[in-house]
């Protein structure tokens, strides 16, 4: 099928490859010059695992482009997927103005019977806002057809879940474009829910704002352990083995971030207030993760008898493992607050580290991972890296002023830490 994204972030680009890979001529349109400079050279702009393989693989076998050009992406295709970002308006209600934009221009360019896919996290009702778009740029209703069809993918994995999906949502008004949808994913064989778009629009956010509660509750649940010398990581396992709750996503730890959970637990906050429903349960689940790393911090504080003058050594800055990302990220709150309290910061992350220097130049940022502890009066692991899982925690603790280890992911065992010398601190135990 001719298939046409627009905006190449997490969600676009590996859309793009994917259904590339899956034989579709795919045509992904940009408006970053830079970007799509690199793109193709076969460079992925960002850092997801498999993306760069597929990217020139794809390329090579013709089955997919790059233009900045809607007007050519829009002509080119029988769908044309928009995945640009809608970022976080001040109040949490997400900014759909790139939206606005892309859906103008493919009105206007739409030549035959096109199949509008909103895959961007849009608000509750989007689908008309585009509809409506189209139509006033001219576009006769009987051309083109608004599907909504959220993506579920997660940063490190995407690409291995775009193609294999729990399951594909496809809201539509029109039986013509559902059916097109599903014969684009049907070499998938995955599960489809068909169903009406402003359902479609939900589910994505219902999902998300599950996962965060979820979260949550165990790392409230973390806190209850702390003070009564339970195990979190014991109970998680004992709670996820009833097969109505599941194991996942039941990991204490520093709290939520990314560039989705806290986007759209804010986002359906705002749509519940304006469907003039008080969605406590999600604002509580919200008020427990802003506390998560603040509590660690506190306990950190109370230890070291205050920051001034200390170093804490920092292993890990991306959001979490397997991507650059740290929109959101607990790193970044650990920075602000210890650098406002009088520490100082060394830090490594495999990848992440360029990212977080251009807003926190004031960090000293090591190369290589066994620098970071240098000196340092505490040692924080604040994503859980596979590579940090093995790091020989003697040697790290060998040039330490203090060992004192604050595992904010569970990573280590007390056993191992204390063996390597740590006094040993993590969530939740
Ligand atoms: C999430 C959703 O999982 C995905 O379906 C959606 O399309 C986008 O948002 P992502 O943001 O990439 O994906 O990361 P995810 O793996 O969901 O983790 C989100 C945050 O929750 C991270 O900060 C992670 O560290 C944290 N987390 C996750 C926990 O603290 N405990 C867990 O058990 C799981």
């Amino acid at each position: 099928m001719k298939v046409t994204v627009v905006g190449t972030g997490y969600v676009g680009l590996v859309t793009g490859v994917v259904l590339a890979d899956m034989g579709n001529d795919v045509v992904c349109v940009d408006n970053d010059q830079e970007k799509l400079e690199k793109l193709r050279n076969g460079v992925s702009p960002i850092f997801e695992l498999g993306v760069d393989e597929l990217l020139r693989s794809t390329i090579a076998d013709g089955f997919f482009r790059v233009t900045d050009s809607i007007a050519e992406g829009t002509k080119h295709a029988d769908i044309v997927f928009i995945a640009v970002g809608t970022p976080p308006g001040p109040d949490g209600t997400p900014d759909v103005t790139a939206v606005k934009a892309v859906a103008k221009e493919i009105g206007r360019n739409i030549q035959h019977y096109t199949v509008v896919v909103n895959k961007s996290t849009v608000p509750v009702g989007t689908v008309d806002m585009v509809e409506e778009i189209l139509i006033g740029q001219g576009c006769p209703r009987e051309m083109f057809d608004v599907v909504s069809n959220p993506e579920f993918l997660r940063e490190g994995t995407a690409v291995w879940d775009t193609k294999n999906p729990d399951r594909v949502v496809i809201g539509s008004r029109s039986e013509q474009a559902a059916a097109k949808l599903a014969e684009l994913y049907a070499p998938l064989e995955k599960p489809t829910i068909f169903t009406d778009p402003y359902s479609a629009e939900l589910i994505k956010y219902a999902s998300n704002s599950f996962l965060a509660i979820k979260i949550s509750f165990i790392n409230a649940i973390s806190r209850i352990c702390e003070a009564r010398g339970a195990n979190v990581q014991d109970v998680a396992k004992g709670v996820g083995m009833d097969s109505r709750i599941g194991p996942k996503f039941l990991q204490a730890g520093l709290g939520w971030g990314g560039s989705c959970l806290p986007k759209d637990v804010a986002g359906l906050i705002k749509i519940a207030e304006g469907s003039d429903y008080d969605f406590a349960l999600l604002k509580a689940a919200d008020d427990i993760n802003q506390d998560q790393t603040q509590h660690f911090l506190r306990r950190m504080e109370k230890r070291l008898g205050g920051f001034t003058g200390k170093t804490v050594a920092l292993l890990g800055l991306a959001f979490k493992p397997n991507t650059d990302d740290i929109r959101d990220a607990k790193s970044l709150e650990m920075i602000e607050t210890l650098l406002s309290k009088g520490a100082k910061i060394r830090a490594y992350d495999p990848v992440a580290t360029e990212n977080v220097r251009e807003l926190w130049p004031q960090v000293d940022y090591v190369e290589h991972v066994y620098d970071v502890s240098d000196g340092a009066d505490a040692l924080v692991l604040v994503t859980e890296w596979n590579e940090f899982k093995s790091l020989d925690l003697s040697r790290l603790g060998a040039c330490m002023k203090q060992k004192v280890l604050f595992d904010g992911r569970r990573l280590y065992s007390k056993a191992n830490a204390e063996r390597a010398g740590f006094e040993h601190f993590t969530i939740g135990s």
